[in-house]
């Protein structure tokens, strides 16, 4: 995020796991935020601040124990989830962390999950985040900034979503209704998805038709390393060829990767006109598509492509598999 410009005083830093070292580096760079998940955290974070006689910008990240409905392994603002300290003890937590000499409180966090396809959870979100910031205020605890987190959701298929300025709206709305002593809060939002989840594609080739009894099978040169998420969430992706002009059978077929597992699809059921050769387009692959790409199966990761109207540039590269053995060494004795 630095090396490509972006500046640090802009960063909330989320997470359950933030090494000794990545807390470290975000004091060195000044981040805006760090939203802190546990009480072990809490005081990692103020003995690496104490070592660079700093003081460390911190909310709590509270799990509001909201259902966002939405699919289970993305949800993570319910009670059961490892992400947040539980809402009922946030003011225990605050008062610890106000003893801590190089803590610094600034405000309260959440973000009860993603790909949210309705306002409610988002607002019973907020609700439970202004309760708790009221009651901090009453016991002198001022904070100076809410952190709503991310989570608007994109439309995949028939999902529609608020759109970003009706969400703003509600969550401002919500806040004007409890009086003055809020609205001099800043309030930080956290959306990925929404930003960029639909302005990416991931372009496959078909290599094989497999017509069955039961089923047929487009195989396809993308697989579950390149867009994990049909397989791990049974995500629904839009998939189309790139061409329509060219006259082709239409069948349904599942449209599989060449991984040796049965979960490796990248959409089932599909009724498509295809031939071997043909390019299709994986829609909505903007947002955890890249980013959740492996090499599992000894596979390259694709190209990432960026258009600009007409133009194009190459802003990853395609990996080579001597890159990926470069990474491999042989135990001496085997030399
Ligand atoms: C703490 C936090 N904030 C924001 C986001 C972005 O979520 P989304 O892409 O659903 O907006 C995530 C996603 O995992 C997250 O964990």
């Amino acid at each position: 995020m630095l090396r490509a410009g972006g500046d640090p005083g802009k960063v909330v830093f989320s997470g359950v796991g933030k090494t000794a070292a990545e807390l470290k580096r975000a004091l060195e760079v000044g981040i805006c935020c760090f939203n802190v998940e546990s009480e072990s955290e809490l005081a990692a974070l103020d003995a690496e601040a104490a070592a660079l006689d700093k003081r460390a910008p911190v909310s709590l990240r509270v799990n509001p124990d909201v259902d966002p409905a939405t699919h289970p392994y993305i949800s993570t603002g319910l009670k059961e989830s490892k992400f947040g300290i539980p809402i009922e003890s946030a003011l225990a937590v605050y008062q610890k962390a106000r003893a801590l000499p190089n803590i610094e409180l600034r405000g309260v966090a959440c973000h009860i999950g993603s790909q949210l396809t309705t306002l409610t959870p988002f607002i019973d979100a907020l609700e439970r985040v202004v309760a708790l910031v009221g009651e901090l205020a009453d016991a002198g605890i001022e904070l100076s900034h809410l952190d709503l987190g991310g989570g608007l959701g994109i439309s995949y298929n028939e999902e529609r979503p608020p759109e970003p300025d009706d969400y703003v709206l509600a969550l401002l709305d919500a806040l004007q209704t409890h009086g003055t002593r809020y609205q001099k809060l800043r309030i930080l939002i956290e959306p990925g998805r929404a930003i960029v989840g639909n302005g990416g594609l991931l372009v496959s080739q078909v290599l094989y038709l497999k017509l069955g009894e039961t089923k047929h099978f487009a195989v396809i040169d993308a697989a579950m390393n390149d867009l994990m998420r049909p397989s791990l969430y049974d995500a629904w992706h839009d998939i189309a060829p790139v061409r329509v002009d060219a006259p082709r059978e239409r069948r349904v077929y599942d449209v599989v990767g060449p991984v040796c597992e049965s979960g490796d699809f990248l959409g089932r059921n599909r009724e498509l006109g295809v031939a071997p050769g043909d390019l299709l387009v994986i829609a909505s692959a903007g947002a955890y598509g890249a980013s959740m790409s492996s090499n599992y199966n000894t596979r390259p990761r694709a190209a990432e492509v960026m258009v600009d109207g007409a133009r194009f540039h190459v802003v990853r590269r395609r990996e080579t598999l001597e890159e990926l053995l470069a990474f491999e060494a042989l135990p001496p004795e085997a030399n």
